[in-house]
């Protein structure tokens, strides 16, 4: 049997389409391996999104390069967002690349990949499915659903943050209907998925193309944002709180729902009601701010201010106790000063996330950040990113320490290779924690009895300390 493998770099949305590669393929008779010297087929599944990143990738087709010269049959596919930005180039660049293709040509793999079998020459497909969106669905696999599954709601991006790749690469929104997410949602739930996340690259910009449920947009005024006058500020047509909504209606045994990764234009009135409202969604939410200056922020054409941003998380916060967040700074970015980054860190202090994804300014061709040039040094933004990462960090440890003798909802993803049992709470922290039961894909409440450095050190109520062998009580575990 011909066997592929899946080699993945970036976000959850390349994971997510890892996975759909997968299964596309497996249906058309392929097997799964995870190792490229077992493969007749390597797929490198690409972002683009830093430069550092693109570089792995080339560095990734030189070893396969290689390797295919000893094994001439082997077939090398780029897919993902490198294919998409550079389509045939890459072929003519990388001479021993059999296939390109972009996000929106996964179904079309199998076909491909006979055609290359065939003795068919090197092609590169990256148009976008602008007339008909497709989305494929998840499928359980044979050995039931994972706790934790990904449900796409939306796809490409209308935003145009100057320094990123992704418009490009991903084209414009496309929506998926309500209905078909609904469906999804409740297949993944009665196959065993505890907790979901929907995905988009600006998630909560949903809207519902019509053949849904959600009826005509509804009217939500952007009232609040002053950063930019009426004139300017897109009148907020976005849906993405009634679909919440839809999905804990209708599909009332999903435990969890999470949602990556929303833009702070569409964290709505509407969108924290549904927070303060829906006990299914998670109190945890990653929100990228990328630039506490509100210069930087105009720099970025982020289309919103600090102000903006604070007034809307502490809206956030005072709907739902607790609430954790989390977001992405970019530090380094053209023209931000010692100043400029003391900002970011004030509001990295002042929300208190609990985590951080920080990465250094990179030029990406096609945006319009290039124009700016790239004035901050290499060690100046790398001092920053340390600094940035000091003050979280600290913020994480503070946070993690008050969470010492508290009881937290933990949903058991599986056993580590120590044997331990690994979960995630509420607000997204990750619980170790030892038992002798089957717990994968249960929601246990565990005691936390310490914190390290990223993480939780928690025991079952009634459960022995460590290294001792009285036998435990029932476990409290809640009902499916
Ligand atoms: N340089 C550095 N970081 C970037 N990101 C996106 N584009 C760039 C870039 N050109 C970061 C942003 C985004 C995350 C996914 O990647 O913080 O939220």
């Amino acid at each position: 049997m011909t066997r592929f493998v899946v080699v993945t770099f970036g976000c959850q949305m390349n994971e997510h389409d890892s996975e759909r590669m997968a299964e596309v393929l497996r249906d058309a008779g392929y097997e799964r391996t995870d190792r490229p010297s077992a493969a007749d087929i390597v797929i490198v599944n690409t972002c683009s999104v830093r430069d550092k990143a693109e570089q792995k990738l080339l560095s990734e087709l030189g070893r396969l390069s290689k390797l295919k010269r000893t094994r001439p049959d082997l077939a090398l596919v780029v897919a993902g967002c490198v294919a998409q930005q550079h389509g045939k180039r890459l072929l003519a660049r990388v001479p021993a690349l059999d296939l390109v293709v972009g996000p929106d040509h996964i179904a079309e793999l199998p076909e491909l990949l006979r055609q290359i079998e065939l003795g068919g020459p090197p092609q590169a497909h990256t148009g976008f499915d602008l007339d008909e969106p497709r989305f494929l669905s998840a499928r359980p696999g044979r050995a039931g659903a994972a706790p934790s599954a990904y449900v796409t709601v939306m796809k490409g991006c209308n935003e145009r943050c100057s320094f990123c790749i992704v418009p490009h690469t991903r084209g414009p929104e496309r929506y998926r209907p309500s209905r078909e997410i609904v469906d999804e949602v409740a297949r993944l739930v009665s196959a065993g998925t505890r907790e979901i996340t929907l995905l988009g690259q600006t998630v909560n910009s949903y809207v519902d193309p019509g053949a849904g449920q959600l009826g005509a947009a509804s009217a939500e005024p952007a009232s609040g944002w002053r950063h930019h006058p009426p004139s300017q500020a897109r009148r907020d047509q976005s849906q993405f709180a009634e679909l919440l909504r839809l999905i804990a209606r209708e599909v009332p045994g999903l435990w969890r729902l999470r949602y990556a990764s929303p833009h702070p234009r569409y964290l709505t009135a509407p969108l924290i009601v549904a927070h303060a409202e829906l006990p299914v969604l998670a109190r945890h939410v990653h929100l990228p701010v990328q630039s506490g200056s509100d210069r930087v922020l105009r720099r970025m054409i982020r289309r919103h201010s600090v102000a903006e941003y604070l007034e809307r998380t502490d809206a956030l916060r005072a709907a739902v106790a607790d609430l954790s967040l989390s977001t992405d700074i970019i530090v380094g970015f053209p023209g931000e000063t010692r100043a400029d980054f003391q900002k970011t860190l004030r509001l990295v202090e002042r929300v208190g996330f609990t985590g951080l994804f920080g990465f250094k300014y990179s030029p990406r061709p096609c945006t319009p950040a290039l124009r700016l040039g790239d004035d901050v040094a290499e060690e100046e933004k790398s001092a920053r990113l340390a600094e940035l990462f000091g003050l979280v960090e600290s913020l994480r440890q503070k946070h993690l320490g008050q969470c010492v003798g508290t009881t937290q909802l933990v949903l058991v993803e599986g056993r580590g290779r120590n044997g331990r049992y690994t979960g995630r709470t509420e607000r997204n922290e990750i619980v170790h924690f030892d038992a002798d039961e089957p717990l994968a894909g249960q929601i246990v409440p565990v005691t936390i009895v310490r914190a390290f450095k990223n993480s939780l050190d928690a025991e079952l109520p009634g459960s022995p300390r460590r290294g001792q062998s009285t036998p435990r009580h029932a476990l409290p575990v809640l009902p499916c």
